[in-house]
């Protein structure tokens, strides 16, 4: 007995696999960089910076503060601080957040695809970062082989560590997250890679933007490691297009427009070698290329919208990852928990859970119990599965020729090449095997004749599991988007290696619209380790270029 269990605590300590980390401790909010945040309303009319970035988000917030070590930087942001909506800054009030009526200001901006699949974006300085599920994994090997960029590694390490340092946490497994761990490992998803911020296959806890009092620090606070007198962020600044200026050679980004929200209309310019950077996100990049000119011709030409410049992948490959999934009632109390633990096959496929306990002090989520008037009291486990990708690719359209608040119309076409049904049975098959293992075992229910079940809300899987048709059909019917949706503004296509946007100078697009695949399990750790390495990769090419 005692020797099987020094064993283990000896492999949880030598484990191969565990780096060495040097993650945040828990901290109070930081909140300095609020000195460089401002009122669009308060900017002058017309200004110049070195760089402007459109887009507060998870991967603009690190790339200003590292390019306002050496230069003037303006951050338009469409949102607000988060202090105007304090629930974005606790794990409590995360579900508030994405449920809060969207008043065309509020943090968690919702839309439906034309897949007819619900689906939400982030409005707020810190971007989606501040409206997510916390869960920080980096990306997986492939990503850097086929992303398109040639990546210094060590550039990237040094990158991602930048982040982790400041707001990335281990904290406690809730009681729900160790039962999943267990499920998994017990289900053949091995090996066991203890505590890493790595994609390994295996089953791992990772790191999380939640600390463990529950609160969130996410990319608004990589803006204290910027230089804060050189950094100006202003909010609630709507930009609507790009302003270009060409000569007989090159067609060159000069600044941009943008409103405020008394309706006023103000430039910001750019000075001599500085750029425009859109980091406005899978939905947002796309759109103002568009909005601006530079697109597919028939498109823009339809909506009476001068060509600047012809591109026809502007607005292409929009994929989303599907998320499906089970929900357990829980038959004794789960404390709530977000992501902490995942599990990751050779196969394509990833596993997550989260818990969380009912009632709720506000509108109970997705429409479940639409006539609740006396709250049921209980705990629900949801386990989901992801894949790889996906294959399947649709695309962004305008709406609206000048409005940029008019949401771009966006389809994503789930389920459109085979290969990701057949990832996602596979996928909702290692469900089923999870649900057969002795640990979850104590989730079930006893019915007055002994009988033992699980009690599902919502669809449970298929009764004959090895049955292709049925499992598609759970897949196709049970559709979700995990928010991990991507693409619009491509490597390769609309951009190059170093996300310049191709036919053009002084403009790049650094975000989530570039990618052709999601990262890892999980792409906020992608995108920040990104907006770190870009903004340093710009400060040295400047130094060498002088
Ligand atoms: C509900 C939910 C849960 C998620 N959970 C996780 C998770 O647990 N872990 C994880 O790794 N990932 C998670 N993700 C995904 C991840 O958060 C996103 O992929 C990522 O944050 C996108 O980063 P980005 O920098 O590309 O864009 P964003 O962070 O969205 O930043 C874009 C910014 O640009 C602004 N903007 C857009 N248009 C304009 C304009 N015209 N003018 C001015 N500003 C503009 C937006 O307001 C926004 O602040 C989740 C996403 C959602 C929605
Ligand atoms: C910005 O200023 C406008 C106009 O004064 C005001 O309505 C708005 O609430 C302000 N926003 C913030 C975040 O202070
Ligand atoms: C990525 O490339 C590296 C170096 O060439 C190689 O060692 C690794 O196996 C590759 N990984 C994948 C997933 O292709
Ligand atoms: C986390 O677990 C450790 C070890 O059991 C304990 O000392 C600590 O108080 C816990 N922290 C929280 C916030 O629960
Ligand atoms: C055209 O613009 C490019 C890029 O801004 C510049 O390098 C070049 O000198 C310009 N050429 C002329 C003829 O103005
Ligand atoms: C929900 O409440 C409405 C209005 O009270 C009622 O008409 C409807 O039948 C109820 N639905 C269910 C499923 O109980
Ligand atoms: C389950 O589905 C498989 C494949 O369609 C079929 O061969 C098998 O007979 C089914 N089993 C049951 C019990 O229906």
């Amino acid at each position: 007995m005692a020797a099987a269990l020094l064993l283990f605590l000896l492999s949880y300590i030598l484990h191969p696999q565990t780096q060495v980390l040097a993650l945040a401790t828990s901290s109070d909010h930081d909140f300095r960089y609020m000195k460089s945040v401002g009122n669009a309303t308060a900017v002058p009319l017309e200004d110049e910076y070195d760089y402007i970035i459109v887009g507060g988000g998870t991967a603009g917030c690190p790339l200003a503060a590292t390019l306002s070590r050496k230069y003037s930087v303006l951050v338009l942001e469409r949102g607000s601080a988060p202090v105007s909506y304090p629930q974005v800054l606790t794990a409590k009030g995360s579900g508030a957040n994405l449920l809060q009526e969207d008043d065309g200001k509020t943090p968690a901006q919702r839309f439906v695809s034309e897949d007819g699949v619900p689906n939400v974006r982030g409005r707020i300085l810190g971007g989606t970062s501040m409206i997510n599920g916390g869960f920080f994994s980096r990306a997986n090997n492939q990503f850097y082989n086929e992303s398109g960029i040639d990546w210094d590694m060590g550039a990237v390490e040094k990158a991602y560590k930048w982040v982790e340092d400041i707001i990335v946490f281990r904290s406690n497994l809730s009681s729900f997250q160790s039962i999943f761990r267990e499920a998994l490992l017990e289900a053949g998803v091995g090996p066991d890679n203890g505590f890493t911020l790595q994609h390994l296959v295996g089953t791992k806890i990772s790191g999380s933007t939640y600390d463990d009092q529950g609160r969130r620090h996410g990319a608004v606070e990589l803006l204290n490691k910027g230089v804060l007198k050189n950094l100006r962020v202003a909010v609630e600044a709507y930009v609507e297009k790009i302003i270009f200026s060409s000569n007989a050679s090159r067609l060159s980004a000069t600044g941009v427009i943008y409103t405020d929200s008394k309706g006023k209309t103000h430039r910001a310019l750019i000075r001599d070698k500085g750029e425009v950077i859109l980091s406005a996100g899978a939905i947002g990049s796309p759109q103002l290329l568009l909005l601006s000119g530079v697109g597919p011709v028939n498109h823009l030409s339809s909506l009476h919208i001068p060509v600047v410049h012809s591109n026809p992948d502007v607005g292409n490959f929009m994929a989303d990852n599907p998320r499906n999934m089970i929900n357990i009632v829980s038959p004794f109390a789960l404390d709530p928990s977000s992501v902490q633990v995942v599990g990751i096959t050779s196969d394509f496929n990833s596993m997550e859970a989260f818990s969380y306990t009912f009632p709720f002090s506000f509108p109970q989520p997705f429409g479940l119990f639409p006539n609740s008037t006396s709250p049921l009291e209980f705990s629900l486990a949801t386990i989901v599965e992801k894949f790889s990708g996906p294959q399947s690719t649709g695309s962004l359209r305008l709406l609206s020729s000048a409005d940029v608040k008019v949401s771009p119309a966006v389809r994503f076409n789930y389920f459109s090449e085979t290969v990701d049904i057949a990832r996602c049975v596979k996928g909702m098959r290692r469900v089923g095997d999870l649900l057969k293992t002795e640990s979850l075992e104590q989730l079930k229910f006893r019915d007055l004749e002994g009988a033992e079940g699980f009690k599902f809300l919502g669809p449970s899987l298929p009764k004959n599991q090895s049955d292709d048709a049925s499992m598609e059909t759970f897949c196709r019917s049970t559709v979700r988007s995990f928010w991990h949706y991507h693409g619009g503004c491509l490597v390769g296509k609309v951009v190059d290696g170093d996300y310049r946007v191709k036919g053009t100078n002084s403009l790049r697009v650094v975000d989530v619209s570039t990618f052709d695949a999601s990262p890892g399990t999980n792409p906020q750790a992608t995108l920040m380790m990104i907006g770190r390495y870009i903004g340093l990769k710009i400060l040295k090419e400047r130094r060498v270029v002088k």
